[in-house]
């Protein structure tokens, strides 16, 4: 009987985080836009970047939402002088000065532990950000806006941000957004891509925050 406890004990176990580890099945990288994100938080910068910037690299599974995936894992602090530089450019952290970030580097080890040990062991901390700067560099959401009219400074619905994005990707995106002074304001866009053939997909779990269907202005702030 007590055995028999046990293993049950032991199968729950088992069932509980056997579909986490190393089962992600897409990525999201999630990208920031800075001049509404900035306009919120306040970031203590003096200048703020004119293109969507990394806020994470989400490893991820349609069935399970994935995040602090082993956690006995620590972020070792980078000392590479050219990768700090090239993150820093792709994946600042908005709300510290640079050189307060580049010395901290709390936002890359707070995004690792939580999202980059979803991937592990398949891709090594090194491998993670090299892979997030590369999906980076090759998801430019501020010419697919522009190509389809959206841009910096004026305000659209939900559906035409979300239909602009998708015209081109032929993927849905996951929009975020925030409240500002009453009005919503475009913060975010998550672009997911499929882990083995690394093509987009559409995200599978899309965020209501900048309320779809309500026909409300979102600023898509310069
Ligand atoms: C990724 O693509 C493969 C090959 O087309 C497919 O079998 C798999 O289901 C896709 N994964 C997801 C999460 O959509
Ligand atoms: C914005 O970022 C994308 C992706 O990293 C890059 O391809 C593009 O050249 C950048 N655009 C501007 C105007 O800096
Ligand atoms: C966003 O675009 C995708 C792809 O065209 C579409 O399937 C989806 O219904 C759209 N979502 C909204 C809320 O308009």
């Amino acid at each position: 009987m007590f055995q028999f406890q046990l293993t049950s004990v032991f199968c729950i176990f088992l069932f509980a985080f056997s579909p986490i580890y190393g089962a992600f099945d897409h990525w999201q990288l999630v990208l920031t836009w800075p001049a509404g994100y900035c306009k919120i938080k306040g970031c203590p910068r003096t200048v703020i970047p004119d293109n969507f910037t990394i806020h994470g690299l989400w490893p991820d599974s349609v069935s399970v939402m994935m995040y602090n995936c082993d956690p006995p894992t620590r972020f070792n602090k980078i000392r590479e002088t050219n990768i700090k530089n090239e993150l820093e450019k792709r994946w600042p952290e908005l709300t510290s000065t640079a050189q307060f970030a580049l010395k901290s580097q709390s936002f890359w080890k707070y995004q690792y532990e939580k999202h980059g040990t979803c991937c592990l062991p398949f891709y090594s901390q090194s491998a993670y950000f090299d892979f997030a700067i590369k999906l980076k560099d090759k998801t430019d959401l501020l010419t697919i806006l522009r190509n389809q009219g959206v841009t910096p400074g004026s305000t659209y619905t939900g559906e035409k941000l979300n239909s602009s994005i998708a015209s081109v990707t032929r993927v849905a995106p996951n929009l975020k957004c925030l409240y500002y002074q009453g009005k919503l304001e475009l913060t975010e866009i998550g672009i997911c891509f499929n882990r083995t053939t690394v093509a987009m997909m559409s995200c599978p779990r899309i965020s209501t925050s900048c309320k779809f269907g309500t026909n409300a202005g979102i600023t898509f702030r310069q």
